[in-house]
């Protein structure tokens, strides 16, 4: 038997997001929702999670997270309890304790949730609740507390239910959970529906307490984490503070960020030491940039990586890599596939696909390099376009270490640019140029040099 499994409910309608995607698999700082929860019960030390979901969105949640979680269904609305009771075939009689959340906070710590864990024995021995004390309830269950000494927790009141709302801060439920769980197998029968047919799981506190039971609700470290999101403008507040967070983060690392609310840093970002980020400048996906950088103002990088000593001004680059020592832009872009060896320099105005650059190659103005292989120290001149298209399928362009390529070159793929060639401005290179060759004109032929 496990001392402490986990259930992440995600079968709810998500309704107020108004969305085709589920709830749960919305995007929080470049994430799906859904990780936040399976990740925080990994870090704690919960392997075994099992994720309610719902028929409308089983599919799409085990595409996200795959085997390395278990499932129940949940068949009808039956609420956060029936959402519970679902995981019951796979976890009666499976563990001593439970944990359960929600797939649709994702600001719960680390901290508060050990802290939760840590505490519920001692402090109840059924029900464990995270709870937060928020200036406004927003729609989230209140807690209940006696007016003696001891201030005990007697339930949870559903803000629906709640008519005795007087403007005092309040504390509210963060629907994070640590229950015994064989008495929460047996007690989740008794919860009754409420207004409509849902059952709400958080009527189990006032049921431990007419049981005689001590409930606990421990407050979180942040009251921000007990917020959840059940529309986009929750969605965009509750991803401003994890933005802000993560950029403090990474400022309290060494890196310079001036305007910080003008830059976005997703959450799979990795940072090197005294990088500075400009304003204006988004990082996304999994992108990791080195140490000394520069990136911006207004650049877009995702799912990049960038070494050290590089500098990206007003650029976007995607699936993109740059070793070391490496500048572009302003306004140049780097699609997929596109690598820089270390010293390349690309300028402005030029784009880059599926190419490699080698190192110390130069492109500094105006052009399109796709389907190509630049050679080390090759200089680029402006307007040079590799015509990699032919219409059906697209040619390489193979450029030899050395070559100079003069303005406004066209190299009609597939051809190559021998080691040391030159091609003179404005030549329409339709045929491979020898090493350390010249070609000049249209169509371009070799001459003496
Ligand atoms: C719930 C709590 C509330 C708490 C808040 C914290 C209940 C009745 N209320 O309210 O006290 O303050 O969370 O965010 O529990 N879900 C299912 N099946 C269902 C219904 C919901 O799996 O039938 C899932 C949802 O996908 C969601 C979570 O349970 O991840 C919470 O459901 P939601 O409808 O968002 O509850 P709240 O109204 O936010
Ligand atoms: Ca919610």
């Amino acid at each position: 038997m496990d001392d402490l499994v986990g259930i992440i409910l995600a079968a709810g309608e998500g309704v107020r997001m108004k969305s085709r995607t589920p709830k749960v698999l919305h995007r929080f700082c470049g994430k799906e929702l859904l990780r936040y929860p399976v990740e925080l019960l990994g870090k704690v030390g919960v392997d075994r999670i099992v994720v309610v979901v719902s028929r409308a969105n089983q599919d799409a949640v085990q595409d996200l997270l795959g085997d390395s979680v278990e499932y129940a269904v949940q068949s009808s609305k039956t609420g956060t309890a029936g959402a519970v009771e679902s995981a019951a075939s796979l976890l009666r009689g499976e563990s001593k304790q439970i944990v359960v959340l929600g797939g649709d906070a994702p600001l719960v710590s680390e901290e508060s949730m050990q802290g939760l864990i840590n505490g519920h024995v001692e402090n109840a021995p059924l029900m464990s609740i995270l709870s937060g004390i928020v200036q406004d309830s927003n729609g989230l269950g209140r807690i209940n507390r006696d007016h003696g000494s001891q201030r005990a927790v007697m339930g949870i009141i559903e803000a629906s239910d709640d008519l005795n709302r007087d403007g005092q801060p309040v504390e509210v439920n963060a629907g994070v959970y640590c229950f015994q769980a064989d008495w929460l197998w047996e007690n989740l029968a008794r919860i009754t529906p409420g207004k409509g047919p849902e059952r709400y799981l958080t009527d189990l506190a006032a049921l431990a307490v007419e049981q005689g039971e001590n409930v606990a609700a421990l407050p979180a470290n942040d009251p921000a984490e007990v917020l959840g999101i059940n529309n986009r403008v929750e969605l965009a507040n509750l991803e401003d503070i994890q933005r802000r967070r993560i950029r403090e983060h990474w400022m309290l690392e060494g890196v310079t960020i001036s305007d910080p609310s003008s830059v976005m840093i997703d959450t799979g970002v990795t940072l090197g030491q005294d990088t500075v980020l400009l304003p204006n400048t988004i990082l996304l996906g999994n992108t990791s940039i080195g140490a000394n950088c520069e990136i911006g103002p207004g650049s877009v990088v995702r799912d990049s990586s960038i070494g050290d000593d590089c500098r990206v001004t007003s650029s976007a680059m995607e699936n993109a890599v740059m070793e070391s020592g490496v500048d572009v832009g302003p306004f140049s872009h780097l699609r997929p596939g596109a690598y820089l060896e270390s010293g390349v320099h690309i300028g402005n105005y030029v784009e880059v696909k599926e190419s490699r650059f080698a190192a110390g190659a130069v492109m500094g103005h105006l052009g399109y390099i796709g389907d190509a292989s630049i050679g080390a120290k090759v200089n680029v001149g402006a307007g040079t376009v590799t015509c990699n298209y032919d219409g059906k399928d697209k040619q390489r362009t193979i450029v030899e270490d050395g070559a100079f390529i003069g303005c406004d070159t066209m190299l009609v793929a597939p051809v190559t640019i021998g080691a040391g060639a030159i091609t003179g401005a404005g030549a329409v290179v339709t045929k491979d140029v020898p090493s350390a060759r010249l070609a000049v004109g249209v169509p371009a032929k070799i001459v003496e040099r």
